[in-house]
């Protein structure tokens, strides 16, 4: 999205997506609407997706996902209705394209941490359980990494991110969608089984995907915006808890720091 499209929004009389801390689910979406300009991208979203659950949200393409998760991230304010998540909760995005910052790539894996921030032993353990170890006798070298690297490599970086900064709730949207589908899977089991407490919502289309989701939702094109068509359950559906346990301090996505970053990093009118 550009920043005219976002001074657009903020000129014209575009109502809001209304964001409020409650305990419960991780993330709970009440008659969520979705627009752009005139447009109405995502109409009458209702879900509750509780903490630990771990949801495919597949649908073709342009029909609306990237732009949900964007709004489920705080990225995209412009809609109506409310998306719920507990205080304090820590949310990462991994976007299709993932940023990679200038600087050295100590900096990048930590991002949007300060690259001095964790210790040069744990970043390089991180690397090497996504598959970039080979990188590691490089932290410190100051490169233009975002050329260097293959799209799979960026995306493996940004799943390091995900290990370093261990966030509560975890937003993909086509995260690995660069990387053969032997490695995707490897990624995707690693994050299962290492943030088994963490909600993930992914965004994805090979139908392997399924097995790694204990929960998948559809979301259709519709004349007036996408809906959720269809919501399963692999898994026997989660209770909600009656107290949510401790969520992390950091909310990532939520800083305007991270905002800004982000809309620097994905300058075409399309991210
Ligand atoms: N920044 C934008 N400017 C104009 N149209 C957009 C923008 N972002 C998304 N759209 C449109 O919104 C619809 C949904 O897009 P998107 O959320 O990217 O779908 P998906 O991720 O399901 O492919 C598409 O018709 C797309 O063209
Ligand atoms: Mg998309």
């Amino acid at each position: 999205m550009s920043l005219d499209e976002l001074e657009r929004a903020e000129i014209g009389r575009v109502g809001r997506i209304n964001r409020c801390e409650r305990k419960g689910a991780a993330l709970r979406l009440r008659n969520l609407s979705v627009t752009l300009d005139d447009r109405t991208l995502v109409t009458g979203a209702e879900v509750a997706i509780m903490p630990g659950e771990k949801v495919l949200v597949t649908g073709e393409s342009g029909s609306g996902k990237s732009t949900l998760v964007r709004a489920l991230a705080g990225l995209w304010p412009w809609g109506g209705g409310d998306i719920e998540m507990p205080a304090g909760a820590k949310l990462l995005l991994l976007p299709q394209r993932a940023y990679v910052p200038s600087g050295t790539l100590r900096r990048a894996a930590n991002y949007p941490e300060a690259a001095d921030s964790r210790s040069v032993e744990e970043i390089a353990n991180v690397l090497k359980k996504v598959g970039l170890g080979h990188l590691i006798e490089h932290l410190d070298e100051e490169c233009p990494w975002d050329q260097i690297l293959s799209g799979g490599e960026k995306q493996r970086l940004a799943f390091a991110r995900v290990f370093l900064h261990r966030p509560d709730i975890i937003l993909l949207d086509e995260a690995t969608a660069a990387l053969d589908s032997q490695s995707e899977d490897r990624l995707m089991e690693l994050l299962s089984r290492e943030f088994k407490q963490a909600t993930v919502v992914s965004v994805g289309h090979r139908s392997e995907l399924e097995a790694l989701h204990g929960r998948k939702i559809v979301l259709q094109r519709g004349r007036r915006g996408a809906k959720l068509v269809s919501d399963v359950y692999r898994n026997p559906k989660p209770i909600l808890p009656r107290e949510r346990p401790s969520m992390g301090l950091l909310s990532l996505w939520n800083s305007s720091l991270a905002r800004r970053t982000f809309r620097q990093a994905e300058p075409a009118s399309r991210m």
